[in-house]
C-alpha cells in the first residue's frame, strides 16, 4: 500500500522566524497523524534550521530545486551533495514555476531528476498541462511527454525514491482545482506510463495531486484511488489549514 504523503511547498515565502514557527506547528500536526507522511519544502536559506526543528520527528524536509553538476563554477546553484550534507532528504524537480517562469528546459529537468535520484535523494517530479492544452484535450499527451523526457536515463533501482506530482498549471495558485474525476483520470494514466519503466513496481510510486489543494477540497481529491497525497502551496503556509489537509490524508474529515 502507498502511504499517503502530504507535502508543503513554501515557494519563496516565509522569513527565518516564521519558517521555524511554521515548521514547529507542522511537526506537531504530523506527529498526531502517524499514518500520513508529511513533508515540507522551505526556501534554501532556512533548510538547516527547519531541519533541526524537524529532527527526531516524522517530517521529511526537502529542497525546492537542485543543480545536476557535482561542484564547480555554477554561481547561485546548489548541489545534491550540499543538500545531503545539510540532512535534506528530498527535492522538488521541474515545478511548473521553474518550467514556465524560469523557462527551465526539459533536458535540464531530466538531468536534475537523474542527479537527485543517483545521489540517494527522494525526488518529486512535477508535471502538468497548461489551460490551453487541457482545453485541446491534450492533458494525457502533455503529462506523458514530460514524463518520458524526465525519465530518460531512469534506473529501476531508483523507483522507491521517485514520486510524481501532477499539478495542472491552471490550478496552481488560482483557487481552481481539477475535479476529483479528472485528477483520478490523469493519475491513472501517469501510473500506466510509469509502468513502462518500472513494471508492476508502478503500484508503489506515489502520484500526488497539486494545485489549489485546501482543507475544503482535500477529502474528495484524496479519496480517489490513484491520488496518493497532495503537494500543497498556499495552504501549506497556514498551519491549521495544512493540519486539516494532513487529517484528510489520514482519511479523516478535513
Ligand atoms: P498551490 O500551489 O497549492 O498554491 O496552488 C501548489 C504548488 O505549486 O505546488
Amino acid at each position: 500500500m502507498r502511504q499517503p504523503w502530504i507535502a508543503g511547498n513554501w515557494k519563496m515565502n516565509t522569513n527565518r522566524a516564521s519558517a521555524i514557527a511554521l515548521a514547529r506547528e507542522i511537526a506537531d500536526a504530523a506527529a498526531a497523524q502517524p499514518a500520513v507522511r508529511v513533508g515540507i519544502f522551505p526556501p534554501f536559506p532556512y533548510l538547516l534550521e527547519v531541519r533541526s526543528v524537524a529532527a527526531g520527528g516524522p517530517i521529511v524536509v526537502g529542497a525546492q530545486d537542485v543543480y545536476p553538476g557535482p561542484d564547480g563554477a555554477f554561481t547561485g546553484e546548489v548541489s545534491t551533495a550540499m543538500l545531503r550534507d545539510c540532512g535534506v532528504g528530498a527535492v522538488l524537480i521541474g515545478h511548473s514555476e521553474r518550467r514556465h517562469i524560469l523557462h527551465e528546459p526539459e533536458e535540464l529537468i531530466r538531468q536534475k531528476l537523474c542527479a537527485a535520484l543517483a545521489a540517494g535523494l527522494e525526488a518529486v517530479l512535477c508535471i502538468g498541462e497548461k489551460l490551453e492544452e487541457r482545453r485541446a484535450g491534450r492533458t494525457n499527451e502533455v503529462n506523458e511527454g514530460q514524463l518520458r523526457s524526465a525519465l530518460g536515463g531512469f534506473e529501476p533501482g531508483w523507483t522507491r525514491r521517485l514520486t510524481i506530482a501532477y499539478e495542472p498549471v491552471w490550478a496552481i495558485g488560482t483557487g481552481v482545482t481539477a475535479t476529483p474525476a479528472d485528477a483520478q483520470a490523469a493519475h491513472e494514466h501517469i501510473r500506466r506510463v510509469i509502468g513502462e519503466w518500472v513494471g508492476p513496481a508502478a503500484a508503489m510510486v506515489r502520484v500526488l495531486y497539486g494545485g489549489s489543494v485546501k482543507a475544503a477540497n482535500a477529502n474528495e481529491l484524496l479519496s480517489q484511488p490513484d491520488v496518493d497525497g497532495a503537494l500543497v502551496g498556499g495552504a501549506s503556509l497556514d498551519a491549521r489549514e495544512f493540519a486539516a489537509i494532513i487529517r484528510a490524508g489520514a482519511g479523516q474529515r478535513a
